[in-house]
C-alpha cells in the first residue's frame, strides 16, 4: 500500500474521521490530566510573553487557524484576549462551543479551513499550533502562512510549532518513532481511560511524509471504544519551516525551542516554536 500520491480530500477525510472520533475524549483529558493541564499553562504563559517580546503592535485581536477543543483560545479569552477559533473539524467546534456555553466564555468558533482564511488586515497576532503536519500538502502549508499574513495587522504575529524530526527521545515526531515504526501512549485521568497504538504504514523518507494506521481504545463513563483511523503526518526540519515563512513574507523570525522564551544553551528541541512578525 502506497500513500505517496495522496490527494488533498483523502489526507483532510482521514484527519477529519481521526480528529471527530476522539474529540470529547481528548477534551476530557486536556481539561483533567496533569500532562496535558500543565503543557497548557506552559504554552499559555509562552504566547503572553511572546505576544509582548515580538510585537510591535498591541495584541488584542487572536485568531486560531486549527483551535481543537478550544483549549488556547479559552485561556487567551480569560487572560482579557478577544479571540476566535476555527477547525476543520466540526465535532471539535461543537465541543468547544459547548464547553463556552457552560463556562460563560465569549469566543466565536467557527468551522473551516485553515488554507481557505478569507481574513485580511484583522489580527494582531494568529496561532497555528500542532497543526502544520497535518495540511494535506506543502502547496497547502505554503497558501495557509501566505493567507494568515494576509489576515495580520502590520506589527501582529504569528505563532506556529513543529514537532522536530530530529528529537532524539521516544515521541512522536522523532525518527527514533519512524524507524521503530510504532508508539504506544496511554492516558488515565478520572472517569476516563485511553490507550493509543499507532503502527507506521508508509513512510516516504524523501518527502518527510508519514502514514500511521492509529488503533485508539478508550473507556469512559459512557463505555468502551476502539477507533481506527489513519494519520498522514508530514515531518519539518527548522530550515523548511523558515523557508515557508520567509516566503509567506514574514521578516522577523525567531524559533523558540520547547516553548522557552530564554532557551537553554542546548535545548532538547523537541518541539520547535516559531514566532514571525508581518512588518
Ligand atoms: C493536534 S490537533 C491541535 C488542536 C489545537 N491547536 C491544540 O493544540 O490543542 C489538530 C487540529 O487541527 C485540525 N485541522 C486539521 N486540518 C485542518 C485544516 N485544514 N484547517 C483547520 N483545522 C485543521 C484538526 O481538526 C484538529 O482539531
Amino acid at each position: 500500500m502506497t500513500h505517496f500520491n495522496s490527494t488533498r480530500e483523502t489526507v483532510l477525510k482521514a484527519s477529519r474521521a481521526y480528529y471527530a472520533h476522539r474529540a470529547c475524549y481528548e477534551d476530557l483529558l486536556v481539561q483533567r490530566q496533569r500532562r496535558f493541564t500543565e503543557a497548557n499553562k506552559r504554552e499559555l504563559n509562552f504566547l503572553e510573553r511572546a505576544f509582548s517580546a515580538n510585537a510591535t503592535c498591541p495584541i488584542k485581536k487572536v485568531l486560531d487557524i486549527a483551535c481543537g477543543s478550544g483549549r488556547h483560545v479559552f485561556g487567551l479569552a480569560k487572560l482579557g484576549y478577544e479571540c476566535t477559533g476555527l477547525d476543520y473539524t466540526p465535532e471539535r467546534i461543537q465541543i468547544a462551543k459547548e464547553r463556552a456555553k457552560r463556562e460563560g466564555l465569549s469566543v466565536k468558533l467557527l468551522q473551516g479551513d485553515a488554507t481557505q482564511l478569507k481574513h485580511e488586515n484583522e489580527f494582531d497576532a494568529v496561532l497555528a499550533l500542532y497543526v502544520l503536519f497535518l495540511l494535506p500538502n506543502d502547496d497547502d502549508v505554503l497558501k495557509c502562512l501566505n493567507l494568515i499574513h494576509r489576515a495580520l495587522r502590520p506589527g501582529g504575529i504569528l505563532v506556529c510549532n513543529v514537532g522536530n524530526p530530529f528529537y532524539k527521545g521516544k515521541r512522536w515526531f522523532s525518527l527514533n518513532a519512524i524507524y521503530e515504526g510504532l508508539r504506544v501512549v496511554e492516558d488515565r485521568a478520572p472517569g476516563i481511560r485511553s490507550t493509543e497504538v499507532a503502527l507506521l504504514r508508509d513512510f516516504d523518507p524523501m518527502h518527510g511524509v508519514a502514514w500511521w494506521q492509529e488503533t485508539s481504545t478508550i473507556e469512559a463513563s459512557d463505555g468502551a471504544h476502539v477507533f481506527r483511523d489513519k494519520e498522514r503526518l508530514r515531518l519539518f526540519t527548522y530550515w523548511d519551516i523558515l523557508h515557508y515563512l520567509q516566503a509567506a513574507g514574514f521578516k522577523e523570525i525567531k524559533c523558540y525551542p520547547d516553548w522557552e522564551i530564554n532557551p537553554r544553551k542546548k535545548p532538547k528541541a523537541e518541539t520547535l516554536v516559531f514566532v514571525s512578525r508581518k512588518d
